[in-house]
């Protein structure tokens, strides 16, 4: 890999499952936060919230809703990285907002913003319009390429997907800070739900521990997937 510094933060992280007690700054961990909201998220509606734990008690159950892993008991910082897929609307207009406070609206941005978006991601009471859109899209695809005007799963998808852009951005940006992370998918998400208080439309995409390896914190070698396996051109 080339030696720059990006190269040497992607190639350098690992997920590390044993913390120093050692704090993590808050300017590390803030100038992290804000580099992970500069990640890409589909339509730029950044469907994600950083919760950082910190209340003893919290971090507690945190801890055991991380089903007791070692990386949330052992990392002086823990986060969860919650995932919104009802803030659509809300983030659509702040948006919108923030354009029009810089000048005159431009016409591909309010229709972008005003028709498409609801129109993709609108499901309606209970989702009840999702399998529709859902049909109304696969039919037409059989026609001419169509977005797939989603249901509320693939809403849930899409929150998904950008939330874990956002991650994926702030463990770099730790590992370029000197810190480590370890990203859990372990975890209880009812109870990790009740615990950070999530509306309904919420829930947590994983859980991120943060802090500086420790002698046995990594545990395995690194194994990659034959290149071939996972890069093709057609
Ligand atoms: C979405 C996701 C969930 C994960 N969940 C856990 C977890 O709950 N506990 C854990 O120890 N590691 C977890 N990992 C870490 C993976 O096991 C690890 O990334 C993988 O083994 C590759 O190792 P590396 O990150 O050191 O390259 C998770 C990773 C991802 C991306």
């Amino acid at each position: 890999m080339l030696d720059a510094p990006f190269y040497a933060a992607v190639e350098s992280r690992r997920t590390i499952r044993d913390f120093l007690p050692d704090p993590v700054p808050q300017e590390v961990l803030d100038r992290c936060l804000d580099a992970a909201r500069l990640a890409p998220s589909s339509s730029n509606l950044q469907p994600w919230e950083f919760v950082i734990i910190r209340d003893p008690k919290a971090r507690q159950l945190a801890n055991a809703a991380c089903l007791d892993q070692l990386p949330a008991k052992s990392a002086p910082v823990l986060l969860a990285l919650v995932t919104h897929r009802d803030t659509w609307r809300r983030n659509r207009d702040e948006i919108l907002r923030v354009f029009e406070s810089r000048g005159p609206l431009r016409k591909s941005h309010a229709s972008y913003y005003r028709k498409i978006i609801p129109l993709v991601y609108m499901t309606g009471p209970f989702g009840i319009l999702g399998p529709l859109k859902r049909l109304f899209s696969r039919i037409a695809s059989l026609f001419k390429p169509t977005p797939n005007l989603m249901s509320r799963t693939d809403v849930r998808v899409m929150a998904h997907k950008s939330t874990a852009l956002a991650a994926a951005t702030f463990m770099l940006a730790m590992r370029a800070e000197g810190f480590d992370t370890c990203p859990m998918e372990g975890f209880d998400p009812w109870r990790a739900k009740v615990l950070l208080d999530l509306p309904r439309g919420a829930e947590v995409n994983m859980f991120l521990a943060v802090g500086k390896r420790s002698k046995q914190g990594l545990w395995w070698d690194r194994v990659l997937m034959p290149r071939a396996w996972v890069v093709r051109e057609v």
